[in-house]
């Protein structure tokens, strides 16, 4: 039975316990839908909470495992019944150069960021397919269109999230599935907190004078994340949700830019592009 008219609509939300995930869920369950959420840490999770506990079902769950994943939302079905917006939220950025980062610690960065969401894609599908609807949320990044130094493997799995987006988009708007993929810019999370450092350092790349300007940077981000979590439930009531939503006004210079620098430089060697099929 569908009961989404009478109690609001059923969320998924991956990377929980702090920052937009956390916001997140408070929002929507004083809004009176129902959260699933899920954290490496469902007990500090489910702490931070204290309004409508009731709507809330928190799972210990950590995105990388394939398996965990499945049978977390195999459980999160049978508590509520169905699943309506999902909300791939959890992530963290690795700094350092890609010369200095570890495979381990490139495909770390991978396995949270991109193959977590896959894995989530990939185990609600058949939910949402034979329901006929629902709306998959998709946090990229500004990284997710632009490449930064020291960012590489945060980099390819955010640019990765835009193209999974736009494809899944494709396969499933048949189905009545609606996808977004967000990009912010620098919000006040505690995201700057979070990030991960390569171990093994070569001085010339300056990861050592990266991470005091990381550091130092936490708490002074100019992006509100209440006013990002709501501009999400907004789009979810979306009869024609964006596809792609850039957050910020910071990103929104970048990435405007990046695409006129981009466009420049397509046309500067348009006549080696143009110059390839067979005679
Ligand atoms: N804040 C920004 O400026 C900004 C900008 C662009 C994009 N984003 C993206 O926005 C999303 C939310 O970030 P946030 O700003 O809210 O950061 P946050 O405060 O650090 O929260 C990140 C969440 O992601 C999960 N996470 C972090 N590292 C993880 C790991 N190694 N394995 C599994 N889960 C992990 C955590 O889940 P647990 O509950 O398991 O700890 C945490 O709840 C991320 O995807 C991030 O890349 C943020």
């Amino acid at each position: 039975m569908n009961t989404t008219a009478k109690q609001g609509k059923v969320w998924l939300v991956t990377g929980a316990s702090k920052g937009m995930g956390l916001n997140l869920t408070e929002l929507l369950l004083s809004s009176g839908h129902r959260v699933i959420a899920t954290s490496r840490n469902a007990a500090a999770l489910e702490a931070g909470i204290t309004e409508n506990k009731k709507n809330l079902y928190a799972i210990a769950l950590d995105i990388s495992s394939d398996e965990d994943v499945k049978a977390a939302i195999d459980k999160a079905i049978a508590h509520f019944g169905q699943i309506d917006v999902v909300v791939n939220n959890a992530g963290y950025s690795l700094v350092g150069s890609l010369e200095e980062m570890t495979d381990a610690e490139f495909r770390s960065t991978m396995d949270v960021n991109l193959f977590g969401t896959v894995n989530i894609i990939r185990h609600v599908l058949p939910h949402l397919r034979q329901q006929g609807s629902g709306h998959i949320i998709n946090i990229s990044s500004n990284a997710g269109y632009i490449g930064f130094a020291n960012a590489s493997s945060y980099n390819a799995a955010k640019f990765a999230m835009v193209g999974l987006t736009e494809a899944l988009a494709q396969e499933v708007s048949r189905f009545g599935i609606k996808t977004t993929v967000v990009a912010p810019g620098q919000f006040r999370t505690e995201f700057m907190n979070s990030i991960q450092y390569v171990q093994h350092r070569i001085a010339d790349y300056g990861v050592d004078e990266a991470e005091k300007m990381w550091s130092a940077a936490s708490g002074t981000q100019p992006g509100d994340p209440d006013k990002l979590v709501s501009i999400l439930l907004k789009i979810s009531e979306m009869e024609e949700p964006p596809l792609h939503l850039l957050l910020g006004p910071d990103n929104y210079d970048l990435v405007l830019q990046k695409r006129k620098e981009e466009a420049a430089e397509f046309e500067q060697w348009r006549s080696f592009t143009l110059s390839t099929n067979f005679d």
